[in-house]
């Protein structure tokens, strides 16, 4: 039990939300159940949020389904209007989602405040190109007939967001979807719910109409519940889900009994390769930060960073020296580079990773425990030579911890980067032209980060191949998974 309250300062008090957003209400859970929601900085308490489950989101569903057919019907500019008072108050209230984000999640604020801006972009990037949805003509080869192809809005949609980034996969699911004309019932992850409800309050005085967007808030125990009525509930026709593999694919199984179609953007092992001919000090500065970004719990870190043979050395000596310089505290403490882990799950597996490592050979060059801040705070952690079957070469680590291997020649790393189930992010450094399309052509993953370590951006298609998902969200590519494609056949044309 958390012995002490954090006091949440916000300057707008009322984005600090602990009801549930059902149809335009804000409500308890129907057994008036609620459950903790604490910063993982100090244990303490920020809220409790309602637990809710089947009922609810039943009810949040056929509210979304009454909102429907108004809201689809409403021409583009006008969806994208709402959407643009929605985008223009979050960053009017960037502090407050900001200090809001980084107390129920961990990160430092400066990054909250970077994540903001990147949440309300989603909003008007997909408000704008709804607006540009065009159909088609196609030529027929019958003399009496016309061929028209039109573009729908799939129809109502659940939304399942991870806690790693509360906001920004929030409107990156939400945004295409309510630009499109779709409607959706949001279950934000239970340990980052508060920034979803701000972010439904502030849709609630831009003028969104009841039922267009729904947050469903539960606990860990609660999510199956909530997730089973999203994916069989047939008034449900699509599923937009950021998370576990193991999760996603739960949801990919219960989804196929009604051929529900779903947008899976699932776990990642990235490989950072840095070659030879590498501008070492951009290659540097963009592992660092590809690396310990959110104390290295993004699905597009940096999972196995492969330094070639003529710069291995220089390139990690660099590097720890640049990884033993990130401070490590509270996020909101200005200095704070690297804040706790998610919770003490997190905690354990990064541990067990990093020993795992060391058991099997791997050199511990910083770091390798818990930092002296206690609670989840991991001390930045390098270790080189780490076998390629130590568990934190196969699995993601989601922690601030950079495994490093050397490699000898550009098949080699093509090879050891491909020598995964995932494929959502990869990265390289080299400045020889030839190479950057060799390698560019033979890496299986989704996204190329190339001579740089951050790729987040709305007008770009995030997504991954293999076991990484299904679906892209951002840019124009992003709206495809939201809108039917119809076909219309119109005989009886004389000529
Ligand atoms: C993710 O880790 O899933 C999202 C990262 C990002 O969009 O920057």
């Amino acid at each position: 039990m958390a012995l002490e309250t954090t006091t949440v300062a916000l300057a707008d008090g009322s984005l600090l939300r602990d009801q549930a957003f059902i149809g335009g209400r804000w409500c308890d859970a129907d057994d008036g159940r609620t459950f903790a929601v604490r910063n993982p900085a100090s244990d303490e308490l920020l809220a409790t949020v309602p637990r809710m489950g089947v009922g609810e989101t039943r009810r949040a569903i056929d509210a979304a389904a009454d909102a429907f057919a108004d809201w689809r019907d409403r021409p583009a500019a006008e969806r994208a209007a709402v959407m643009r008072r929605m985008r223009d108050l979050m960053l009017e209230h960037r502090d407050d989602l900001a200090l809001l984000l980084t107390l129920e999640q961990g990160k430092p604020l400066a990054e909250s405040h970077t994540e903001i801006a990147y949440a309300a972009a989603f909003l008007e990037w997909f408000g704008e190109e709804a607006k540009r949805i065009y159909g088609d003509t196609i030529p027929s080869p019958h003399r009496d007939k016309r061929i028209l192809v039109t573009k729908h809005p799939v129809g109502v949609c659940g939304g399942i967001t991870p806690w790693n980034f509360p906001s920004a996969m929030v409107t990156r699911k939400a945004a295409p979807a309510l630009a499109v004309g779709c409607t959706m019932v949001l279950k934000p992850a239970e340990q980052t719910p508060l920034s979803a409800l701000a972010i439904a309050a502030l849709a609630e005085r831009a003028g969104l109409p009841p039922g267009v967007l729904s947050v469903v808030t539960g606990d860990a125990e609660d999510a199956p519940a909530i997730g089973t009525e999203m994916t069989s509930n047939p008034i449900v026709r699509k599923i937009g889900f950021t998370g576990s593999n193991e999760v996603g694919k739960l949801l990919m199984h219960q989804c196929a009994d009604q051929v529900k179609n779903v947008s899976l953007e699932l776990g990642g092992n990235a490989p950072f390769i840095v070659f030879d001919d590498a501008d070492l000090d951009e290659a540097v500065a963009g592992a660092v930060l590809c690396k310990f970004r959110n104390s290295g719990q993004t699905c597009i870190t940096a999972n196995r960073i492969l330094a070639q043979d003529g710069i291995h050395q220089e390139f990690v000596d660099r590097f720890t020296a640049q990884a033993a310089k990130l401070v490590v505290g509270v996020g909101v403490e200005p200095a704070t580079k690297v804040g706790p882990l998610i919770d003490q799950q997190a905690f354990e597996k990064v541990s067990r990773h990093v020993a795992d490592a060391c058991e099997r050979g791997a050199q511990l060059l910083l770091g390798g425990g818990p930092h002296e801040r206690g609670g989840t705070f991991f001390s930045p952690t390098v270790l080189d030579r780490v076998s390629l079957e130590a568990d934190m070469s196969r699995e993601e680590t989601f922690g601030p911890v950079a495994g490093i291997h050397r490699f000898g020649d550009e098949r080699e790393a093509i090879e050891i980067a491909n020598d995964t189930p995932y494929g959502l992010a990869a990265y390289f450094y080299s400045r020889d032209v030839g190479r950057i399309f060799r390698v560019s052509e033979h890496l299986e993953y989704g996204i190329l980060g190339i001579n740089t370590g951050f790729i987040s951006v709305e007008v770009a298609p995030f997504g991954g191949v293999k076991e990484s998902g299904i679906g892209r969200e951002g840019s124009k590519y992003g709206v495809d998974d939201w809108i039917e494609t119809r076909y219309l056949s119109l005989g009886g044309i004389d000529n």
